[in-house]
């Protein structure tokens, strides 16, 4: 027999460990601290650089992890948009909290199992404490479940998932084949179209996906939905699940919840509300009454790796029926530990090994509690207006109301000159801003209406960053003016 080598080849001394999270800890504290001043996005063209930097890990040779991580971040940092950035106004991307951040080492070093309880008993009842305490805040009953998950995504198609099956009864064993028509659902057209993936994923089919058009402030309209349905019955389709969303991707509008929940329920449907991002208002008394009706709700997607700012990958499921993910998940093996009395996460979730998503909340939530959290989304609200009225002073039409952090605005004299026109015309006034590396915002179709998108997203963010960024997308206006104007006459 070959002689076993000891320590065997991935074992790290005590003190080099040490060094090497360090060195990780100063990395990253570095980079934070330069992001400001950094460029928001890259700058330099990338695809070829950074293969050409990866071209010499053929990982034939080990080399020193020392060199190794000073160089990976200055690839990321060279070649990837800072949403820690404050002028990162952006998609829902956070800037994570530090507690967050600890709480992805920690989780990564202890590495807990979810999947069994018993291998993991205080990181399943961590996570249960904040998911228990967040389901009170949404006002659901204190009988509900809930389910850490990636992401919104996966919190959806869950909802997805929990819908069919406490719907049909032959689904869980027979699928579609066991459902009588065809299923469908519904949810805005301005809903997130993970949507689509879903219906994909679950052999719905994406026809299956009831786009329902919004009406002239961007909600769900229920006239329109009510066509919709009547229409889908005497077709002979099964109707089960209508989504209502709060907090849409591109204009940050809720829906009619109350409207929308009495709907569900006079026609049978599961209600679900995807609030995976405007959830965080939960926490706010002062803002919560924007999601009145999610106490109604079947079931819930709040995500907190967006409003709550903690890193990538905590998303969460919640639904007020005892036993609904358990009568979806259920499996059983003879090679997983069991424990008497207690669901075993791999049971009632889609995943099955999963990570210690929920530490990175409770650290956070522990450590500036509710109040804070309370405060931060109403800090951001605040900039929000401050960012609509200023836009609005240097010309910008606001084609979004929400009361959220979102402000969606055109150029009014683009937009007079043709969708397609107006589109380039936005595109390019949003590519520049990205370009000149001062600010990063998005450009979008609103109800069909070419527009620029701007979220206040990182905690970061101040007023000068406001002033700035109005500024830098100023200018953009008057190079991208020059531009067309110029290609116009050649
Ligand atoms: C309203 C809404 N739902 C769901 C999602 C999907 O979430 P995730 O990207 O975490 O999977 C998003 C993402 O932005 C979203 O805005």
């Amino acid at each position: 027999m070959a002689k076993i080598v000891n320590p065997g080849p991935l074992e790290l001394a005590a003190d080099e460990a040490a060094r090497l999270l360090a060195l990780a800890t100063d990395l990253v504290l570095r980079h934070a601290e330069e992001v400001p001043d950094s460029p928001v996005a890259p700058v330099e063209p990338y695809r070829d650089d950074i293969r050409e930097w990866l071209a010499d890990y053929d990982f034939r040779a080990p080399r020193p992890a020392e060199e190794t991580l000073p160089e990976v971040m200055d690839t990321l940092r060279r070649w990837g948009v800072h949403t820690t950035h404050p002028r990162y106004f952006g998609l829902f991307n956070p800037t994570p909290t530090w507690w967050g951040v600890a709480g992805e080492l920690l989780a990564a070093g202890v590495n807990p199992q979810l999947a069994a309880y018993s291998h993991a008993p205080a990181a399943v009842e961590i996570e249960r404490h904040v998911l228990r305490f967040l389901a009170e805040r949404l006002g659901l009953p204190s009988a509900s479940e809930a389910s850490f998950t990636v992401g919104g995504a996966e919190a959806n198609l869950t909802a997805v998932l929990v819908a069919l099956t406490r719907r049909f009864a032959r689904f869980t064993e027979y699928g579609l084949a066991g459902v009588p028509g065809w299923p469908v659902f519904y949810t805005s057209a301005e809903s997130h179209l993970a949507w689509l993936k879903i219906a994909h994923l679950t052999g719905l089919g994406r026809e299956a996906v009831r786009l329902v058009p919004v009406d002239d402030r961007h909600q769900l309209d229920p006239v329109r939905l009510r066509e919709l349905y009547n229409k889908d019955l005497a077709a002979g389709r099964t109707p089960f699940l209508l989504i209502g969303t709060a907090g849409t991707t591109g204009g940050g509008i809720i829906d009619p919840l109350p409207e929308l929940a009495r709907l569900a329920q006079e026609w049978g449907l599961h209600f679900h509300v995807d609030a995976a991002w405007a959830g965080a208002v939960a926490l706010s008394d002062r803002l919560r009454p924007l999601l009145a009706g999610v106490a109604t709700a079947d079931s819930v997607t709040v995500d907190a790796h967006k409003w709550l700012s903690a890193p990538m990958g905590a998303g969460i499921f919640f639904t007020r029926h005892h036993g609904a993910l358990a009568e979806t998940f259920h499996v059983s093996t003879t090679f997983m530990p069991d424990t008497e009395g207690v669901a075993d996460p791999y049971t009632t979730s889609v995943q099955w090994s999963r990570r210690f998503a929920g530490l990175k909340v409770f650290l956070a939530m522990a450590a500036v509690g509710e109040a804070g959290f309370a405060a931060q989304v109403e800090r951001d609200v605040e900039l929000g207006e401050l960012l609509a009225h200023r836009l609005a002073e240097t010309g910008w039409w606001q084609i979004n109301h929400t009361p959220l952090p979102v402000v969606c605005v055109i150029d009014p004299e683009a937009d007079e000159t043709g969708v397609e026109h107006s589109r380039r015309w936005h595109t390019a006034v949003a590519e520049h801003v990205v370009r000149s590396g001062q600010g990063w915002i998005a450009s979008l179709d609103l109800g069909g209406r070419p527009a620029l998108r701007l979220c206040v997203t990182s905690y970061r963010t101040q007023p000068h960053d406001i002033d700035q960024v109005v500024a830098v997308l100023d200018k953009a206006r008057g190079a991208v003016n020059a531009l067309f104007k110029h290609q116009s006459r050649s």
